[in-house]
């Protein structure tokens, strides 16, 4: 039962899906981390793998830029693959004044300037967050590594290049972090009963005017997608 994005048939996709933005990252994921991956969707080129690791059956799919783009592939996967959990893995830049250049952030809740809600009909404003069962086991995943990690509020932006320049007031609000898909996520997840988590390894610093090389951003997005396996299994056994 195909989607006009999706080919994969019900049933060819896990329980519990790794999201990258970039789908090449979907690939890099299925052919350096899982056993037997296959293929099950080549659509708009928005790669999707899925395989097992260390047993556990678990699929990667590329969800574009930005939260019209996650929005689409992740309500599909919550609602026409039943799909259980969904955990993104991306970039972000650093907001707050303590996260640096490849720090790790968890996303707790994911503030937005996007009307991404307004779909819901809700009389007030909602707070799109992360799923407890997703958040405290990767929470646990990375106290077992010893890795720095920052959890707190992020900020989900419809605008890269941004006119008015706003993330100093976010900071001010004690925003960790910038980036463009989790309260979209998160929105689709509770609207779905399902779990969603973002995790995110910061690849620029745009107060400050700094940003990681390609280089760098492989090798921590290396320990950030480690991260991510190990809290899919944890979640799954
Ligand atoms: N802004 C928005 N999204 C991002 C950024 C940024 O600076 N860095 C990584 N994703």
């Amino acid at each position: 039962m195909p989607t006009p994005h999706n080919n994969a048939q019900k049933g060819d996709i896990a329980k519990t899906v790794l999201m990258p933005g970039d789908p090449l990252r979907a690939k890099f994921i299925a052919e350096n981390y899982l056993d037997s991956p296959v293929c099950y969707n080549e659509v708009r080129g928005m790669l999707g793998y899925t395989g097992t690791y260390k047993g556990v059956r678990i699929s990667v799919q590329g969800s574009g830029m930005g939260m019209p783009s996650i929005g689409i592939y992740s309500w599909e996967l919550f609602n026409e693959y039943d799909v259980d959990n969904i955990i993104r893995v991306g970039t972000a830049g650093a907001v707050a004044d303590s996260v640096e250049l490849r720090d790790v952030i968890i996303g707790m809740s994911a503030s937005t300037n996007s009307a991404y809600a307004s779909q819901y009909r809700l009389p007030g404003t909602y707070a799109p967050t992360a799923s407890w069962k997703l958040l405290s086991a990767a929470a646990e995943c990375a106290k077992e590594k010893g890795m720095r990690c920052h959890i707190g509020n992020i900020f989900s932006s419809d605008t890269f290049y941004d006119d008015a320049g706003s993330l100093a007031e976010w900071q001010k609000m004690g925003v960790l972090g910038i980036e463009m898909e989790a309260a979209a996520l998160y929105m689709n997840a509770a609207r779905s009963g399902k779990n969603a988590l973002s995790i995110l390894t910061v690849s620029d610093c745009p107060l400050k005017g700094l940003s990681t090389t390609a280089e760098e951003r492989q090798t921590t997005f290396r320990s950030m997608m480690e991260l991510a396996l190990e809290t899919a299994v944890k979640v799954s056994g």
